[in-house]
């Protein structure tokens, strides 16, 4: 059949899933909303939950669109019911509304069994015929609905939940983390995954299994990353695990997570964004403690020294990151790379080949787009290079060397510190690339990183002030500064939307000018090397003329040009000059999004993990 143009709400969702089964008789229905809540960076338009309630021994199901607290409170989901079972979802779409009938959970026909599901199904259209031509009843267009019918399909030629699962796994194509509550079994919980995120955490009273480590963290540190083509079920204090039919021992993969409650909480900040900005200086320096000792850099540099292209992609904030890199790579090592978005990646990958090197930037370790480039180059024999935030997620698993940023969990939905964290990694590479490098000047990131935040937030605060009604922002930059400027821009427009749009100053003449009239605000990044400094200063002349607001934000280099507002820095290399420049702009971002009334830990339309094309 002929696929159909995929046009189910459920195709383009990114999400977070979380179940829960306990020996006790407590409700764990409280804490199955916080550990729901650890997720909802991963979408937040609408929730679900399923559980088996402990009074009549049925599914209830009570979903519906909005934010978790939203959902759990319109219908009393804490005070209502109590469970010892039960699992939960939060969704989130980008093709037309969230609804409640999309919602997950879904159940099969009798109510016996009922599914979260992160992913998509691509072969859903095709099961779904089959499935009703054998009377099963759909209520929604989901893909996912399916997997509860198949489910439900299966157990009736074969009355075992595990045999079933075992099944769905060679008909279900697409990508999927799927967790399963079903009556038959009301002390367990049944799991597939084939490339959506699944992991699962075991204590003797209770066990879960969830979409990522914020969730399993209110219930143990130790955590077990679920592999492509894994399935099973947990029970309180324990987990089985097959592939292929086989059982797995996967005892010995169970690793301790060093990321503490506390640190995935707002310590008193109003926001995560603010917290993770302000929490900077820590993550650089455990970024660069990590990654001074870690054996990785040796083998990543071995790599790139006998490769003839590096080719380096990443997403949005990690892309940036690799324009730095690209900047730096350059420049002190003066070897040219490739930095493409990875998106983009077929434009590339053909010319790939074994001879060749990829470094794949993403903080997640899960965009889908970086893991389809990652593999794009793979077939095509180019080695991987993997820098990230989260270990064992997806690209580094994949990649044949992993740097790690140490930048703990972000929870804000916009990049802070793992953008800053990113750059200090990628130069640390480039450090070891040159002999002696700089690599000690990386140990006063940390500092520059403070000192900035502490002298200059209350100008930016002000600054926030003059700007936050304007529609539109100009960031301009050369070098450098142009890729800061992109980035910067991506900040304000993420969680103010306000349009800020970013390009390398001197093309302003080019185009970009003709939009600048009295009022309109243009923020220069001025960088070394001093030859720039006098072309920033004839590009800021320039708009001046036109009336516009002038803002520059520059190093040492910069003191003596004029700007109607000005910021000028402590330090006059190209080294650290991101670790100054960055935190301040996403503060003022911050700022913005705050003074115009926004979340900005939860921006419209967007999830911190894009796990679909
Ligand atoms: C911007 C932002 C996104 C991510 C992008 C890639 O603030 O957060 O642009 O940078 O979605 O995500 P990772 O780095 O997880 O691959």
């Amino acid at each position: 059949m002929a696929p159909r143009q995929e046009t189910s709400l459920e195709n383009q969702i990114m999400c977070g899933i979380v179940g829960l089964v306990s020996a006790g008789n407590d409700n764990i229905l409280p804490l199955l909303v916080k550990c729901l809540k650890r997720l909802e960076y991963r979408g937040y338009d609408s929730a679900g939950f399923a559980f088996i309630d402990s009074d009549s021994g049925r599914i209830i199901v009570v979903k519906d669109r909005g934010k978790i607290d939203e959902v759990v409170a319109r219908y009393g989901i804490v005070e209502r019911y109590a469970a010892r079972v039960g699992i939960a979802h939060t969704r989130w779409a980008t093709h037309g509304p969230p609804s409640k009938v999309n919602a997950h959970p879904h159940v099969d026909c009798g109510g016996t069994i009922a599914i979260v599901h992160n992913g998509i199904i691509n072969n859903y259209l095709e099961l779904r015929r089959k499935l009703a031509e054998k009377g099963h009843k759909f209520r929604s267009d989901t893909d996912t609905e399916v997997i509860a019918h198949l489910l439900e399909d299966l157990l009736d030629e074969n009355s075992d939940m595990l045999g079933a699962i075992r099944k769905a796994m060679n008909i279900l194509r697409g990508s999927y983390a799927v967790v399963v509550l079903s009556t038959r079994d009301p002390s367990r919980l049944y799991f597939m995954k084939r490339v959506s995120p699944l992991i699962v955490g075991v204590a003797p009273s209770v066990s879960i299994v969830a979409s990522d480590i914020p969730s399993i963290i209110e219930i143990t540190r130790r955590v077990l990353v679920l592999h492509d083509g894994e399935y099973g079920f947990i029970e309180p204090g324990r987990v089985y695990v097959e592939h292929d039919g086989r059982p797995i021992d996967a005892s010995q993969r169970f690793r301790t997570i060093t990321w503490s409650v506390s640190d995935i909480e707002k310590a008193g900040y109003p926001h995560y964004m603010l917290k993770e900005i302000m929490e900077q200086p820590r993550a650089l320096y455990e970024t660069y403690l990590g990654v001074l000792s870690d054996p990785a850099l040796h083998k990543a540099v071995d790599l790139i020294d006998e490769a003839r292209t590096v080719f380096v992609t990443g997403a949005g904030t990690s892309f940036h990151a690799g324009l730095a890199f690209q900047y730096y790579m350059y420049r002190y090592a003066g070897r040219p790379v490739l930095t493409f978005i990875a998106s983009e990646f077929y434009v590339y990958s053909n010319a790939a080949g074994q001879d060749d090197v990829l470094i794949a930037i993403s903080q997640s370790g899960e965009t889908i787009d970086t893991l389809t480039a990652l593999r794009s180059f793979k077939q095509r024999g180019a080695r991987v290079i993997a820098v990230s935030n989260v270990v064992e997620s997806a690209i580094p698993r994949e990649s044949d060397v992993k740097l790690y940023t140490r930048a703990g969990p972000e929870i804000g939905v916009a990049a802070t510190k793992t953008y800053l964290t990113q750059v200090l990694v990628l130069q640390a590479l480039v450090s070891q690339m040159t002999g002696d490098g700089f690599i000690k000047l990386l140990g006063d990131a940390h500092r520059v990183t403070a000192r900035s935040l502490a002298k200059f937030q209350v100008f930016i605060d002000r600054l926030a002030r003059k700007l936050y009604r304007k529609e539109h922002i100009y960031v301009l930059g050369r070098g450098l500064g142009a890729f800061m400027a992109y980035e910067g821009a991506l900040k304000i427009k993420e969680v103010s939307y306000i349009h800020a749009e970013a390009y390398p100053a001197g093309e302003s003449k080019h185009g970009p000018i003709a939009l600048v009239e009295p009022g309109f605000p243009v923020i220069f990044i001025g960088t070394p090397p001093s030859e720039l400094v006098e072309k920033i200063a004839a590009n800021i002349e320039e708009m001046s003329a036109r009336g516009a607001v002038t803002i520059l934000i520059g190093t040492q280099q910069y003191r003596d040009v004029d700007a109607d507002y000005k910021i000028i820095l402590d330090v006059d290399d190209d080294i650290l000059a991101p670790y100054a420049i960055m935190p301040l702009l996403q503060l003022l971002a911050y700022r913005l999004a705050v003074l115009r009334g926004y979340d900005p830990d939860k921006p419209r339309n967007l999830a911190k993990t894009v796990t679909v094309e």
